[in-house]
């Protein structure tokens, strides 16, 4: 049977992608960003997953408004990155896991979750550019992925309570697929920033940081915030912290705090990173 490793939740920011492919890993603006990667690294090449399912919001790049699925989940051989016209360099393909990304569709759907099922599926920065930041060198990487995709972008969303059910869903599925595999959950997006209208640059240091330890040991507590109260504590793209609230359904129970760090902030946004596993 396969085994969920742990869980690992980060930030997305486009302009990571220019600082990668600029070399500013050490430019004094940079450095507190790139500097919280290596111990999520090092854990990486300590638990050594094959699979890496990856929970991600699209920003327009795969999914446009006038077609908008609640939750989709990848089943393609490989997928594509493509131009988003942020300036960011273009990423080769990601190797994919049919036989799982299937048993993660049927084992859901099958608790009553309704996905969207998809044989193609580009995938934008926010799937590439944590990849790129927890396997720079990505011709060596050694994972297959699945990826899952979440809709932040046009409403209704989905309910902080409803992504913790389907991240508890998507963890009983790991747990129950029929091949002796290692499976790390990696949740990508947040914490709090909006882009655009009057609160522009809007960051809410002390609700992310609540958010960061109540994810860890109080799950549920996080699962009573509405989509609106969301909004209101942590910006328009804030929610993307679903994400992280998906993965740390997967977790299935209680965990452990392997690694964090919170740094404000990279271009709009609030920063933050933690490694957590199952005890
Ligand atoms: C920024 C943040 C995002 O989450 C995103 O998807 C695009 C841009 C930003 O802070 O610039
Ligand atoms: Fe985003």
């Amino acid at each position: 049977m396969a085994r969920i490793v742990g869980g690992l939740t980060t930030t997305h920011v486009p302009a990571i992608g220019r600082a990668i492919a600029r070399n500013l890993q050490q430019d004094p603006y940079w450095k507190p960003f790139f500097d919280g990667f290596p111990p999520a690294r090092e854990w990486l090449a300590r638990t050594k997953p094959h699979v890496a399912v990856v929970v991600y919001n699209d920003h327009g790049l795969n999914f446009i408004l006038h077609k908008m699925p609640t939750v989709a989940v990848g089943a393609a051989p490989e997928y594509q990155n493509a131009d988003e016209g942020w300036g960011i360099p273009t990423l080769p393909p990601y190797v994919g896991d049919q036989d799982l990304s299937w048993h993660l569709i049927e084992s859901p759907v099958a608790e009553e979750f309704d996905i969207t099922t998809c044989q193609e599926m580009l995938v934008d920065h926010a799937f590439t550019l944590p990849r790129a930041l927890l396997w720079p060198d990505q011709d060596k990487c050694p994972v297959r992925t699945v990826p899952i995709c979440i809709n932040t972008v046009q409403f209704p969303l989905p309910s902080a309570a409803r992504c913790y059910k389907l991240g508890q869903a998507i963890g009983r599925a790991i747990e129950s697929w029929d091949e002796d595999a290692r499976v790390v959950i990696i949740g990508t997006g947040g914490l709090s920033h909006q882009l655009d209208g009057q609160r522009a640059g809007f960051i809410n240091k002390d609700f992310d940081l609540m958010f960061m330890d109540m994810l860890i040991r109080e799950p549920l507590r996080v699962t009573r915030y509405s989509i609106a109260d969301l909004v209101e504590l942590t910006g328009t793209q804030g929610v993307e912290l679903l994400m992280w609230v998906v993965t740390r359904g997967a977790l299935l129970g209680e965990v452990t705090k392997i690694h964090s760090k919170y740094h404000i902030a990279i271009s709009s946004t609030a920063s933050g990173l933690v490694v957590m596993e199952g005890v």
